[in-house]
């Protein structure tokens, strides 16, 4: 028996789109189910100041395929050496919703990031005044952390004084990935938001390392033990107002990903819908899927829930999606799940 259901149009509070020849390649992905997203800063060189946003964003839009609706909401990339009347400026005008904390060597071209809170607080001061949130990638990097506590510890150590210490900043943590990630949020008041991966709802720690390793199951924060993936599960299909999709959708070509050093990262845009359904399906939570994809988010920046709509359906057969796209860069795999999925989304 077919099943559907109809949401206003989701939106990705965190995407990678790259640049170049991988963004021409990868937005179509993206622009055919989300009307916005927010997009990442961590390019090469990363996306320091309001006129290199305002530079991104017009590539952004040049590389939209005809006829696409699709709105870039611009982050800047924090340095110690960012200037608070810029960051000031650039969400004046309406360009940029979000700066985005990475510490520095976390994750992938992070290396620019922030090593010392206390320089960076002038800005973050400057941000509560205006009410720009601050999307932070929660991992210490001190390699005395083992990686699988790396969030636990970042909450601990540097996001909660940080929240005290400035209590009017808005907060986004990206990509939770641990039920104290999703403990902490669900206490943090309305200043807290939590955007959580299409990825980390499906797989464990077991799924990327069992049987061979599986490099396209690797990304960062990295996949963490089964108790966690079912605090996130519940997090998401909660529908609590704090949590949100955040796909994490993050290309790197397979020369790259199956390598003896592979880049973290997994690739979503393409089946991120049609897999929330299934996982939402999974537990009895169709019903609060608008609110984590498309109610949720726009609710926390402030801005309206999406007017348009898309239509999800479930078929007898399974669906299917291309493995890969097939990009000037190279070609990207997209995510499997590792399971039949019978949803699609219908135009
Ligand atoms: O898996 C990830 N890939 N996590 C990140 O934090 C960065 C991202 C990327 O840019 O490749
Ligand atoms: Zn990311």
């Amino acid at each position: 028996m077919t099943q559907e259901i109809t949401l206003r149009r989701p939106d990705d509070w965190h995407l990678h789109l790259r640049d170049g020849a991988m963004l021409q390649g990868v937005l179509p992905e993206t622009a055919r189910h989300f009307a916005r997203a927010i997009i990442m800063p961590n390019l090469v060189p990363p996306v320091v100041t309001g006129a290199q946003a305002a530079q991104y964003r017009d590539r952004i839009l040049a590389a939209l395929p005809e006829g696409a609706s699709f709105q870039p909401l611009m982050t800047l990339y924090l340095t110690e050496s960012t200037d608070a009347e810029d960051v000031a400026a650039a969400h004046a005008s309406g360009l940029v919703k979000a700066v985005k904390l990475y510490p520095a060597g976390a994750t992938t071209n992070s290396h620019g990031g922030v090593h010392d809170v206390d320089k960076v607080m002038p800005v973050l001061e400057k941000m509560a005044q205006i009410g720009l949130p601050l999307c932070v990638h929660g991992e210490v990097t001190d390699p005395q952390v083992d990686i699988f506590d790396r969030e636990a510890v970042f909450i601990d150590t540097v996001l909660d004084p940080l929240r005290r210490r400035l209590p009017s900043l808005r907060v986004v943590m990206e990509h939770i990935t641990t039920q104290d990630g999703a403990d902490y949020a669900r206490d943090g008041g309305p200043n807290l938001g939590a955007t959580i991966t299409t990825h980390h709802l499906i797989i464990n720690r077991n799924h990327m390392l069992v049987g061979g390793i599986k490099p396209h199951y690797y990304c960062l924060p990295v996949a963490k033990r089964e108790k966690h993936r079912l605090a996130l599960r519940a997090a998401a299909t909660s529908g609590a107002g704090r949590y949100f999709l955040g796909t994490d959708s993050a290309p790197h070509v397979d020369a790259l990903k199956e390598h003896a050093c592979g880049c973290a990262g997994c690739f979503t845009a393409t089946n991120t819908m049609a897999l929330l359904a299934h996982v939402f399906e999974e537990d009895g939570a169709l019903d609060r899927l608008e609110d984590f994809a498309s109610l949720n988010g726009p609710a926390f920046y402030g801005l309206p829930a999406n007017e348009a709509c898309i239509r999800l359906v479930k078929h007898d057969s399974p669906q299917h999606w291309p493995e890969k796209i097939f990009t000037e860069a190279g070609p990207v795999t997209v995510f499997n799940p590792g399971y039949p999925v019978h949803w699609s989304v219908e135009a």
